[in-house]
């Protein structure tokens, strides 16, 4: 048995809704989750980002912050735990991982340019492209990404590719991690051309977990991060994931020219180089979250609760996308609706009127990446039990039993950008 290793000491009242609330919620928010009210749910799984419980010792050391202008204590400390943890002598903190994303690609991206990667997530896929750059995922085993498919383009047009982006865990491919043996064969394949590797290294730890457990834990769990970081010469996070914290973000190099580059470029668009407009607080609360993150029986027991909520739901013959990741369930939505054009949104409003239950939707028609439409159950750090856990899976197996019920969704509204956060459905007659 794993048994969480830490007690509560705070509590937040969650609420379930009378019936007929939810289902007037749901219609309210176009049959689309992430339009929801936060009020109106139960349980809520849209994402793992930003919705950490912090830790006595974070929210503590919140208020040694030194709110001064420039170069406040808060960054000092940063940087010696960037050094520590992931070797990289350059750190900046920004608020959040898009806001580096749009620096670092500002900075690295002209038009023309390919990014390949093992997968991007939809804000670093826009960015790219919003620079001129055409991403090109090139999705291998689990989160790897496919040496051979990669070798061919690197032969055909390598004068137009600037780095490749490897993303840890691989959160559209169903939160599966990149393996040491392809980080291993891509900096080999690399070297030839002297193209550099980023990292989005936002859900790091999880990664990490994954590969320590292959190599039987005979390293401490921190080395084995260490190591990991060593494949790239620039990683940047966001911390709302694997930093165990409500904002931030973080950009590491080993590169000076980069580094003030990115300075200049920050500090137009964000704040002063050593804070990046996030509150020093919020980077003690980060320092704090990165060395929690990085203990052994936290992992162990976050990624305890995705393989059991998986568990649960396989057992139910629910189709969850096997094995399970590192920060969520994914449920193949258009398995079970197979009729509907919109499966996942159908599903998805279709548990939270049933359980009051949030779920995210990804992939599909309306997603850039090349993913069937599938609904993530993403399990917030340290928030829920693993008695809420089964509820979830009670409520969802109920809803795939009577799926023939559900009713299909026409679009009334569409953005022209983001589109599965900002579109709108109403019920087909
Ligand atoms: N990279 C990855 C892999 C992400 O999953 C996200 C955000 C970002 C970058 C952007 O970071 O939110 O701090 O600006 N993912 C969230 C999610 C929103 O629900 O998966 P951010």
């Amino acid at each position: 048995m794993i048994v969480p290793p830490y007690k509560v000491k705070l509590v937040e009242p969650i609420k379930l809704l009378p019936y007929r609330e939810r289902k007037r919620a749901i219609e309210e928010a176009g049959f689309n989750p992430f339009l929801l009210p936060s009020k109106t749910v139960f349980i809520d799984l849209v994402s793992d980002s930003g919705t950490s419980a912090m830790s006595i010792k974070q929210l503590g050391s919140m208020f040694s912050g030194d709110e001064s202008f420039a170069f406040q204590e808060g960054f000092y400390l940063l940087r010696k735990s960037v050094k520590e943890h992931f070797g990289f002598p350059y750190v900046l903190p920004m608020h959040q991982g898009r806001a580096i994303e749009d620096i670092l690609f500002e900075i690295l991206v002209k038009k023309g340019d390919i990014i390949p990667s093992n997968s991007l997530f939809e804000t670093t896929r826009v960015i790219i492209e919003r620079n001129g750059g055409e991403p090109i995922d090139l999705p291998g085993d689990g989160g790897d990404i496919d040496i051979k498919r990669l070798k061919d383009l690197l032969k055909a047009s390598s004068d137009c590719i600037p780095f490749i982006l490897m993303t840890l865990t691989n959160n559209t491919r169903y939160g599966l991690p990149v393996s040491l043996d392809n980080l291993r064969k891509l900096s080999l394949l690399l070297k030839k051309y002297n193209i550099p590797v980023i990292f989005d290294a936002s859900r790091f730890a999880e990664n990490c977990y994954f590969i320590w457990k292959t190599e039987k834990r005979k390293k401490r769990f921190r080395d084995v991060v260490k190591e990991v970081f060593s494949f790239a010469e620039t990683v940047y996070m966001s911390t709302k994931k694997d930093g165990l914290c409500n904002t931030g973000g973080l950009f590491m190099t080993g590169s000076r020219k980069l580094y003030n580059r990115v300075i200049e470029v920050m500090t137009v668009k964000e704040g002063f180089p050593s804070h990046g407009g996030l509150p020093d607080r919020d980077i003690w609360a980060i320092v704090n979250g990165l060395e929690e993150t990085l203990e052994e029986d936290y992992i162990q027991h976050r990624i305890y609760q995705v393989e059991y909520l998986h568990k649960l739901l396989k057992d139910k013959k629910i189709p969850v996308f096997d094995p399970p990741g590192g920060h969520a369930v994914y449920i193949i939505a258009s398995k079970i609706l197979p009729d509907h054009q919109f499966p996942g949104f159908a599903l998805a409003s279709e548990i939270f009127v049933k359980g009051g239950i949030r779920v995210g939707v990804f992939g599909g028609d309306l997603a850039a990446s090349d993913t069937p439409e599938y609904i993530r159950l993403s399990i917030p750090r340290r928030v829920y039990t693993e008695r809420h856990l089964e509820y979830v899976a009670e409520v969802v197996g109920s809803v795939v039993e009577d799926a023939q019920k559900i009713p299909k969704l026409n679009i009334t509204y569409l953005p022209r950008e983001m589109r599965i956060f900002g579109a709108r459905f109403r019920r087909a007659e």
